[in-house]
């Protein structure tokens, strides 16, 4: 059966470099052919971000299922959905979840009295206070914000980090603009809509570096922390939201449990789209552990590991290179966890109600690397 499933790249405002992004139309989630999930997954490795609007009815079900399937490496090759072998996740304990499909979290902010069947729900939105080295002033705090923390979905530790996460905007405060400061001594700033989750492409990221960067980032691979979100939980982030400041507050390996080494991640710098072929720079640069270089030699030296990983990854998250979605009830967001980096933003504040429904699973196969292989 031929699909009706339409797909409109965003047209960016002026002045953005934004590539990235498309709006999908005529779909129905919760009875999609397969004709139109061939059509949606290679618009989602070709635009990274896709929004549909007005799915504010979408079951948890269907938000599960979608996003397994595109998780899947048999989605890109064949049309089986051969998903059992997908494991699922939750990036903390702590999460609330749709009581019957913990796969499924809710996210936001504010009291909320039912959803999904999930009662008396406190969500708390992170903030940057309790994560950055510098805090942006009380008196400016509603109108100022910041990225909260640039990253990757995934454990990045044992799972292959997903290859898609969904995100459904249920209930949103009302809008309203904030400014975004980098607070780095460069006097950037971003205007954005209130609670916005901020992308950048590590496809452009790679594309902004010199040709012997392109080589090093090429060629390099990047080992990740053991239990990684406990060993730097004490570490606070660069005021850009872009990796951790070094003061040596990681966890020691003995203060941490037992580390299974077969369970340690050593990624390419860059990972290759299965459809399009282009490489992204892909780091969840909090944390990086060491660098592998391809001539054998290991950078070991934390701050030296970070300052490199830093240099690379800044030009990318520019404010013409930012994408900030401007959420609307119903919006149901999906992005490419293995092309971009993401951030939430906010400061919301306490009475202001947010529910959000995100699916992360992780995935079947590790990245591709530049030659294809990992
Ligand atoms: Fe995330």
């Amino acid at each position: 059966m031929a699909s009706h499933v339409k797909i409109e790249p965003m047209v960016h405002p002026q002045g953005s470099s934004v590539s990235f992004g498309a709006n999908a139309s005529s779909v129905n989630l919760e009875g999609l052919s397969d004709a139109d999930i061939e059509i949606l997954a290679e618009a989602f490795y070709k635009h990274h971000v896709l929004v549909l609007k007005d799915q504010g009815r979408l079951s948890p079900q269907a938000q599960y299922e979608f996003t397994q399937r595109l998780n899947s490496a048999a989605t890109i090759s064949s049309r089986h959905k051969d998903q059992d072998n997908a494991k699922s996740f939750l990036l903390s304990p702590d999460l609330n979840t749709v009581p019957h499909l913990p796969q499924v979290q809710i996210i936001g902010n504010g009291f909320v009295r039912e959803h999904e069947g999930a009662r008396n729900l406190k969500l708390r939105y992170p903030h940057h206070r309790s994560s950055h080295s510098t805090v942006i002033e009380d008196r400016n705090a509603l109108k100022y914000t910041r990225f909260y923390r640039w990253h990757i979905d995934g454990d990045l530790y044992g799972a292959p980090p997903p290859v898609a996460t969904t995100i459904l905007a249920v209930k949103l405060p009302k809008r309203r603009m904030q400014t975004i400061r980098y607070d780095d001594g460069t006097g950037d700033e971003l205007v954005a809509p209130l609670g916005t989750i901020a992308f950048a492409s590590g496809e452009a990221m790679y594309d902004l570096l010199s040709e012997e960067d392109k080589a090093f980032a090429g060629s390099t691979k990047v080992e990740y922390a053991a239990h990684p979100y406990l060993w730097m939980a004490s570490s606070k982030s660069h005021p850009t939201g872009l990796g951790l400041v070094s003061e040596g507050l990681e966890l020691d390996d003995d203060e941490l449990p037992p580390i299974d080494l077969a369970s340690i991640q050593i990624l390419p710098m860059c990972w290759r789209n299965p459809v399009t072929g282009r490489l992204a720079l892909q780091v969840h640069s909090s944390v990086a552990r060491r660098l592998h270089l391809v001539n054998g030699e290991i950078i070991d030296d934390l701050e030296r590991v970070r300052d490199i990983l830093y240099q690379f990854q800044r030009p990318g998250i520019a404010p013409q290179s930012v994408y900030t979605h401007d959420w609307q009830e119903g919006d149901f967001v999906i992005f490419h966890n293995r092309g971009l980096l993401h951030s939430v933003v906010r400061t919301l504040a306490e009475d202001e109600v947010r529910i959000m429904r995100q699916c992360i699973i992780s995935g079947t196969e590790i990245p591709l690397g530049p030659d294809g292989i990992v």
